[in-house]
């Protein structure tokens, strides 16, 4: 459980590690070949310039490994997906996050589909996207509110998984910048919760948005499109 959390923080490092290791390699590259230019002439300086720039060529190159491995490392290659149920998910979600809600007196009620198709999803990365969506309904939320979390079927048979608070809402301005890396108008927010999420859904193919009133509550949803359904459940439902 705790595990699961130190998990989604490490996530959340690893994005950052990925758009700072990103932000970094254009500068340094233009360092580099500053200091290779310079390299080509060395003999033209004294001996003790010439270390300098061997030795900040040297250090250049050591950051440019560095920063390589971490982007593979946050890269997350090689990668399972199977089909999974979003009850499921949800389920273990609000179990892991049961004792924060309940210490600001908050309730989280559910309404699941039971019918609900499996989804092809990696576990992890949606445990991830519902702790997130959670979690910001807790932190909109005041006291003695109640949370509902539910998935269901649209006509159109795509899924959706919402969550849905009494909280504080999110002004019109703000609409357009929840979900840009870094915006957060919490003191220690890191801005990043909204973006892995649409980050980890749009790999897959589903999206998220919201709806959302001033001081009357947020209700956020993620739809699942019909391709990411398991082919069983299908020709269980048409032989029906
Ligand atoms: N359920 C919600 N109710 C109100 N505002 C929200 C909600 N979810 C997200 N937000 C707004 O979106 C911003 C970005 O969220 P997020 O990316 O998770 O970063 P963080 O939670 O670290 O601030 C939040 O700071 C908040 O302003
Ligand atoms: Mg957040």
């Amino acid at each position: 459980m705790t595990e699961e959390i130190q998990n989604n923080k490490l996530k959340i490092l690893g994005k950052l590690a990925a758009s700072l290791t990103h932000e970094i390699r254009n500068p340094l590259s233009a360092l580099k070949l500053n200091l290779e230019y310079l390299n080509m002439s060395i003999d033209k300086f004294s001996e003790e310039d010439a270390e300098c720039i061997r030795a900040s060529l040297d250090a250049v190159e050591r950051i440019q490994i560095l920063i390589d491995n971490t982007l593979t490392f946050s890269r997350n290659k090689n990668e399972r997906y199977s089909y999974h149920s979003i009850n499921y998910i949800a389920k273990q979600a609000i179990e892991m996050i049961q004792n924060t809600a309940a210490g600001k007196s908050i309730d989280i009620t559910t309404n699941f589909e039971p019918n609900i198709p499996k989804l092809k999803f990696n576990k992890d990365k949606m445990l991830q996207v519902a702790l997130n969506l959670i979690t910001n309904a807790i932190e909109a939320s005041g006291k003695n509110s109640e949370i509902l979390i539910s998935t269901y079927l649209t006509p159109d048979n795509s899924v959706v998984f919402e969550v849905k608070d009494q909280g504080i809402g999110i002004s019109e301005n703000d609409k357009n910048k929840i979900f840009t890396d870094f915006y957060t108008n919490k003191q220690n927010g890191t801005g990043l919760g909204l973006s892995v999420c649409k980050m980890l859904l749009d790999e897959i193919g589903a999206s998220i948005d919201f709806s959302s009133e001033l001081n009357v509550g947020t209700k956020f949803f993620v739809t699942f499109p019909k391709s990411l359904i398991e082919e069983e459940y299908e020709t269980k439902n048409s032989n029906s």
